[in-house]
């Protein structure tokens, strides 16, 4: 069993996150998302549309997802990986190389983001890619 990890907001869900989640999926068997609680979105100074509870339902009804765990804060990732045992930790290219600090424990690789959607864009705000 090959377990994938990948972390994210996933506020109105679209396209593009599903694109991230399908192949993050082909990875491996096993995808876990680490999704950023409300609590951790404000200090980020991000605000969802939809609650992490919401969040959660929306990408528990994708077959691509197979555990969701929340997200606190930024520095839980080492511990994750080693608790969930992960295999790869994958992110959109927007975060190219963000991440390589945790390759000593398992494979990290970058996918190529979707182009002209995020949900900053669909909440109707300014797209700053990447805040
Ligand atoms: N992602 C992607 N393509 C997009 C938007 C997001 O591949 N067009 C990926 C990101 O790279 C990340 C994951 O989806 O790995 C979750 O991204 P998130 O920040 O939640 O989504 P955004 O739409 O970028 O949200 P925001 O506008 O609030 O930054």
């Amino acid at each position: 069993m090959k377990r994938v990890l990948t972390y994210g907001t996933f506020d109105t869900l679209h396209y593009g996150h599903i694109r991230l989640l399908q192949r993050a999926r082909a990875l491996g068997d096993y995808l876990i998302v680490g999704l950023s609680t409300d609590a951790f979105n404000s200090i980020k100074n991000k605000q969802a549309f939809h609650s992490w509870e919401e969040r959660k339902a929306h990408l528990e009804a994708l077959r691509y997802v197979d555990l969701v765990i929340p997200e606190n804060d930024w520095d839980q990732k080492r511990a994750d990986v080693t608790l969930y045992h992960v295999d790869v930790f994958t992110m959109g290219s927007d975060w190219e190389g963000e991440f390589d600090f945790i390759s000593d424990l398992c494979e990290v690789t970058y996918l190529p983001r979707t182009d002209s959607i995020s949900s900053t864009m669909i909440r109707g705000g300014l797209d700053t890619s990447k805040s």
